[in-house]
């Protein structure tokens, strides 16, 4: 019981840290995909989905982890280590529960900062009963020799636990019961190596079409009992940045706005006039992503601009830039990035009314070839 509590608070103070770290200013964006405390709330819990039927979008990815899991009930063994990766808000951490639910097992939950010793570690293996899942999310945070105790754990379902101090100091050797783990990260670049390849299944979850979110929408809505247009739910979704979470949060905020203006449904228009009260332009920007293009274009002349250069203009620490605010501006095609740094594109330039100046629109006709992985 203990230790659940201990984890629970470090977990706590975890995730404050990375919110306030991502949010970069008291002001929270309300198209922020981290999570806020009002979605741990009240319906929060029934919102989130329990089985993969719940689960709405990602049709590749849950067929095939629906195979995975009913292969490993059938074999009677755990699900194979898992490792889901992708930008803040897109279900990771529902889904780690869905899976664990599936597979009929009990999950215990943990995350990268929280295991802060390799005692800690041994403390989660030690308590799982077989066939358990041991859930790491941000796994990407894990100390050094805190991962290299989870080589032994994930490979061969042993641990040493130091025991004793001072002269009387050892370390025991124990068996762990089988067990799954499956590990969440918005970074797989930070993950070392070795640790990725421990992972027998690794899955993206990727930014959500228009009609899935219009279906996350509704299906909130309804849990909320607070009905939404057809067409309604189609503005929410289309400006929800590709993200269930935000899809919830602009459905929870446009409710506020129709219960106090009297209505019992959500309409296209009262969602339209909401969202730009919000602050949330057609196509799901909010300023902070309007700030930075525009930056891009004013004073980089469109770009090519480093990340650090770009990070210290904005004020924002360089993690945030590439782990919330970037993604969905390249999946969007706003944003470019090429070996050279960070480029605004023609589609952005148009949505923002702003001049594209001549050298970005030279390097913008390769730029889809340069767009890589790597990191400036
Ligand atoms: N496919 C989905 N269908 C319906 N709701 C979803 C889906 N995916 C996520 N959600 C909802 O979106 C919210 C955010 O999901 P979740 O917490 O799993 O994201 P995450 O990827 O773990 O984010 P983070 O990186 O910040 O930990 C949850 O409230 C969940 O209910
Ligand atoms: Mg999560």
């Amino acid at each position: 019981m203990r230790e659940r509590h201990d984890d629970e608070q470090t977990q706590g103070r975890g995730t404050a840290r990375r919110k306030r770290h991502a949010a970069g200013s008291p002001d929270k964006r309300v198209v922020d995909g981290d999570s806020q405390p009002e979605d741990t709330r009240d319906n929060a819990r029934k919102i989130r989905p329990q089985r993969f039927a719940d689960y709405i979008g990602q049709t590749r990815l849950k067929r095939k982890l629906e195979v995975f899991v009913k292969a490993a009930r059938q074999r009677r063994e755990p699900l194979d280590h898992t490792l889901l990766h992708g930008p803040p808000g897109l279900g990771k951490t529902t889904m780690a529960h869905i899976l664990a639910n599936e597979l009929e097992v009990q999950i215990h939950v943990t995350s990268g900062p929280a295991i802060e010793h390799k005692g800690v570690l041994a403390g989660h293996l030690t308590a799982l009963q077989e066939r358990d899942v041991l859930f790491i999310d941000e796994i990407h945070r894990l100390t050094p020799t805190v991962e290299e105790s989870l080589y032994s754990a994930m490979e061969d379902g042993r641990i040493d636990i130091p025991v004793g101090e001072g002269t009387r100091a050892r370390t025991m050797n124990f068996d762990l019961a089988p067990f799954t783990l499956i590990g969440a990260t918005t970074r797989t670049a930070l993950l070392s190596g070795p640790l990725r390849d421990r992972f027998q299944i690794l899955e993206g979850i990727e930014f959500y079409n228009d009609d899935e979110l219009a279906a996350i929408v509704r299906r909130t809505a309804n849990i909320l009992e607070f009905p939404v247009s057809e067409a309604g739910s189609r503005e929410i979704g289309r400006r929800s940045r590709g993200t269930p979470r935000i899809a919830i949060r602009l459905t929870r905020r446009v409710r506020d706005f129709a219960q106090v203006a009297g209505q019992t449904t959500i309409e296209a228009d009262d969602a339209s006039r909401a969202l730009d009260d919000l602050g949330i332009d057609r196509e799901g920007l909010d300023a902070v992503d309007r700030r930075l293009l525009t930056m891009i274009f004013k004073q980089f002349s469109g770009g090519p601009v480093g990340i650090d250069a770009l990070a210290a203009s904005l004020g924002e620490p360089r993690d945030t830039l590439e782990g919330v605010y970037e993604p969905f501006l390249l999946q969007r095609g706003f944003l470019l990035r090429t070996h050279r740094g960070r480029m605004g594109t023609e589609k952005a330039a148009r949505h923002l009314g702003v001049k594209m100046p001549r050298r970005g629109r030279r390097a913008n006709i390769g730029g889809a070839d340069e767009q890589g992985e790597l990191d400036l």
